[in-house]
């Protein structure tokens, strides 16, 4: 008889965005006449789109694909030498990061919950609360916590709690922690670290000894410039990160799929026998085995966004989603809710009225003005009181849904 992984019969309830759609779909199976109307601001899909640079990139890549002289098949695993290299100069110049230290994936999903196959058991892994369900659920399936509690919250975790007290930026703890999930500007409460905050963590992780899981995928974000877009620009972070990055909401690629991660050369780990070894060298090979690389005319999209067009292009689209955040900030204020987020991130992080909680605002925001938000318990046992609106939409839906939040939540 084959046995499963047990491991998946601990996670609470179906991934977080698929069980909001099933409500949406249950709700609009039922109400067929209210559901044209339905705004979605929940999951942080784009909706502009693709930059015409990518489009043009794309065809390109498939026309070669077309012609003998030019057919490509499996590439490099790692990701074509142009888009490497591309990534370290216009991401990375002058940060002390060369091409053979990033990696082409598929997604920034997928990089997050598989980077754990490179890390051994019994690691104190410290994750924010409210967090990006993807870290705390992949630690479940592979085993590294207990059970949950009636919160959610699984034993085995360091929670590091964010709140309005710290400006959901967390602290560095008072005790050990190997692994250190990381995301800024912040999924979901769109918050952001400053410099001090950032060499906080990494003077952390070297007295640990610890490895910091830098999620970057909202750097495209950041409009204030003394914000750090890297971890790697903290000094030592080289010796203690790893950052993932996506082209998914800088580019809109959420659905043609491509993101990267960078494993500098001397971020090491133990092999519990006193050796060290480069976390650098198990990525690829777990690359090598696990993964073909991402398609050819996707790695030539990607590239695209770095030419002087596609990064005019790819600042329209972050202005145009900023734009949207700002409207849904005031439009939150108005209201007299607590507003924080969508300054230097697409997502904005509100505080519930009070005596609501966040499904419960979730289904009155549905079902009264046929809005979809996302709870703030979903992402965690201190998202409660909060939900998430994303600014990934048209601008007119934006306009709509500030109008009907006013109508809603307004006196
Ligand atoms: C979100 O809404 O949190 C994001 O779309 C999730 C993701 O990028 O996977």
């Amino acid at each position: 008889m084959a046995t499963i992984n047990s491991n998946f019969l601990k996670l609470k309830a179906g991934y977080l965005f698929p069980e909001i759609a099933r409500r949406v779909r249950a709700y609009s199976d039922a109400n067929p006449a209210a559901a044209a109307r339905i705004i979605r601001c929940g999951i942080g899909d784009v909706t502009e789109p693709l930059p015409a640079a990518a489009i043009a990139a794309l065809h390109a890549g498939v026309d070669e694909l077309a012609c003998r002289d030019t057919f490509k098949g499996y590439g490099p695993e790692q990701g074509y030498e142009f888009l490497r290299q591309a990534i370290v100069d216009h991401q990375f110049a002058g940060l002390g990061i060369a091409a053979d230290e990033v990696f082409i994936s598929d997604g920034s999903k997928c990089d997050t919950g598989n980077i754990l196959d490179i890390f051994g058991k019994g690691n104190v892994i410290a994750i924010t609360d409210p967090v990006y369900p993807v870290y705390v659920d992949t630690n479940v399936m592979a085993g590294n916590t207990g059970e949950a509690d009636a919160k959610g919250a699984y034993a085995g975790l360091l929670y590091l709690p964010c709140n309005a007290a710290n400006g959901f930026v967390a602290e560095v703890p008072g005790e050990h922690a190997d692994l250190i999930y990381l995301c800024f500007p912040n999924n979901p409460t769109g918050a952001v670290a400053t410099r001090a905050q950032l060499e906080a963590w990494v003077t952390y992780a070297r007295a640990n000894d610890a490895i910091i899981l830098f999620d970057a995928a909202y750097e495209a974000y950041i409009q204030d410039p003394a914000i750090p877009r890297s971890i790697f620009e903290i000094e030592g972070a080289l010796e203690c990160a790893i950052e993932f990055r996506s082209f998914s909401k800088n580019g809109g690629f959420t659905g043609v799929r491509c993101a990267y991660v960078v494993i500098p050369q001397a971020v090491t780990g133990s092999d519990g026998m006193g050796g060290r070894v480069p976390l650098h060298q198990l990525w690829s090979r777990r690359h090598c085995t696990k993964f073909n690389g991402a398609s050819y005319p996707v790695q030539k999209a990607a590239a695209a966004l770095f030419s002087p067009e596609g990064k005019a292009q790819v600042t329209a689209l972050i202005d145009h989603y900023m734009g949207n955040a700002k409207l849904l900030r005031e439009a939150c204020t108005a209201v007299g809710l607590p507003v924080f987020g969508g300054v230097n991130a697409p997502y904005v992080w509100v505080g519930c009225p009070a005596g609501l909680s966040s499904w419960d605002l979730f289904d009155k925001m549905l079902h009264d003005a046929q809005v979809v938000i996302t709870p703030g318990s979903g992402f965690g046992a201190a998202g409660e009181g909060y939900f998430r609106i994303s600014s990934f939409n048209s601008r007119a839906n934006v306009e709509e849904v500030c109008r009907r939040l006013q109508a809603l939540l307004g006196c």
